[in-house]
């Protein structure tokens, strides 16, 4: 009988694709997922370090999950927990210290190691036992030992091409976590693209802690020749994946401002495959608190690659990541990061408290922000971002987008599809057309989504269609 396999995913979306990979790597074994936990053989909390409330949640989901295992073993059953991860990287042992029911622990980069986890921790079935901890960073590869990715289930993927981070932000765990930065060669992952494309994938967002700084191993028919070079950039890798029949629309994420390179802006300037639309985390608007997080770009270095991209592609929205309250930020520092956030204009943008975590430098640095000031600007800049992306929202009525329909909506006829700008819109649209990128007049804003009316009438898409 098929074993249940139930995984919760915290923090951002390389998790999410090492969710999925986990998923392949166990269904040989016999695993099927299932959204019911109470009845899993075996569950992954799949977790995130960065902020102290992301890790946190662990431990309560932690226990929660205690007496469901306890009645599993009971009625004679078994539930395996495993904790992957970032926290799982960070804290180690410590986790199967504090919640003694714990299997396995295993980082983000022993992945294809499970099967022989989950083997180690059944041998070792011993209440009084310690769980088994895994968290090495190995020389070889995990993406040399996993699985092909199973058949994909819509028409947008992702597809990590990174992994890892040598930049050292002062207030960030991800170099510790998730280890060196390292790319997977260019073959790999156009193969990798080439299966989801022939899965019906037509969207494929290409993760990296630090995307933009990709490096992969070239194909050896371009290294050969004269000039040929060794390592290929992601504005290469974007080139050679925008030749895939089939894959309409490429994205990637996360970047980071020192590694715009002429090539990637070009990029943009070139693939009507690569999307308008550019998540460019800048954290902060002042030069003093982009020196003390270490990011080794200055404000007009930001400046300068906003124009530039926007030069070369001039639809380009823009998405980033701030933090406010890092230690020693002055009102000032904060006025600044407004004032560039105004200068900018972003379509959306996430922000966050800072948050001190153990063993970076920025935890230890005297004059912490107090909360109520943090909990006061994070507040402010909200609003103003809010308002931001409200206002690029309501900029979408009367114009005409070219809509990727990637799903069924809630009500019958309706589907749900994305825009170049990331966008969800409804729309009335025949269900074969999920995975045609249509022309759509938008008409009006709800909450969370826009919603608009085929170009061009549902008879002419049908027969479009069958054509
Ligand atoms: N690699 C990406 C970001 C990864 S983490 C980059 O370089 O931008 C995602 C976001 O979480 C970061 O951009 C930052 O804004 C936020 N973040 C990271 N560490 C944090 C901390 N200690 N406190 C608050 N926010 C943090
Ligand atoms: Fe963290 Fe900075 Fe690396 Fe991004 S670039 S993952 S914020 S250390
Ligand atoms: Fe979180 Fe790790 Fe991603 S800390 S944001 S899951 S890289």
């Amino acid at each position: 009988m098929a074993k249940k396999l139930y995984i919760k995913t915290y923090g951002c979306q390389m998790n999410e694709y090492d969710s999925a990979r986990m998923a392949d790597v166990l269904a040989p074994l016999g695993y099927e997922p299932t959204a019911e936990v109470e009845t899993a053989d075996m569950v992954i909390l799949n977790t995130c370090h960065i902020r102290e409330k992301a890790s946190e949640k662990v431990f309560s989901e932690l226990g929660r999950l205690r007496p469901a295992k306890r009645d599993r073993e009971a009625a004679g059953a078994e539930m395996i927990i495993a904790v992957a991860g970032c926290v799982a990287q960070a804290e180690g042992g410590e986790i199967t210290r504090r919640a003694p029911h714990v299997d396995i622990v295993l980082g983000p980069q022993t992945y294809h190691r499970l099967p022989e986890l989950i083997a180690r921790a059944r041998r070792a079935a011993d209440p009084e036992r310690r769980g088994i901890v895994d968290t090495e960073f190995p020389v070889e590869s995990k993406f040399d030992h996993l699985p092909e990715t199973s058949a994909a289930t819509g028409v947008t993927a992702f597809l990590t091409v990174q992994e890892g981070c040598d930049k050292f932000c002062t207030f960030c765990v991800v170099p510790y976590t998730r280890g060196a930065e390292t790319s997977r060669p260019v073959e790999e992952v156009a193969a990798e693209a080439r299966r989801l494309v022939a899965n019906g994938v037509r969207e494929i967002t290409l993760l990296g802690q630090n995307v933009n700084a990709y490096h992969g191993r070239a194909p050896s028919r371009f290294t050969g020749k004269a000039g040929g070079s060794a390592e290929w950039g992601l504005g290469r890798l974007a080139r050679h994946l925008a030749e895939i029949d089939g894959l309409e629309r490429v994205r990637y994420t996360t970047s980071h401002p020192r590694d715009m390179d002429d090539e990637l802006i070009e990029a943009h300037r070139d693939l009507p495959q690569l999307m308008p639309f550019l998540h460019l985390p800048v954290q902060s608007g002042s030069d003093r608190i982009l020196a003390a997080m270490n990011r080794q770009h200055r404000v007009v270095d930001f400046r300068a690659i906003v124009d530039r991209l926007r030069a070369a592609r001039p639809d380009l929205a823009l998405s980033s990541d701030f933090i406010v309250g890092f230690p020693g930020e002055t009102d000032a520092d904060f006025e600044a990061t407004l004032a560039l956030v105004r200068e900018t204009g972003f379509a959306m943008a996430y922000s966050f408290k800072y948050s001190a975590r153990p063993g970076t430098p920025a935890a230890s640095l005297p004059q912490q922000v107090p909360e109520a000031v943090r909990t006061e600007r994070l507040d402010r800049l909200q609003t103003l971002l809010r308002d931001q992306q409200q206002a690029f929202n309501a900029a979408m009525i009367g114009r005409r987008l070219p809509v990727l329909l990637a799903k069924p909506g809630r009500h019958p006829g309706q589907l749900i599809g994305r825009s170049p700008y990331l966008q969800s819109v409804h729309l009335d649209a025949p269900e074969a057309s999920i995975g045609q990128i249509l022309p759509v007049d938008i008409l009006a804003l709800s909450p969370n989504s826009l919603a608009g009316r085929l170009a061009h009438e549902p008879a002419a898409v049908r027969e479009r269609l069958s054509a």
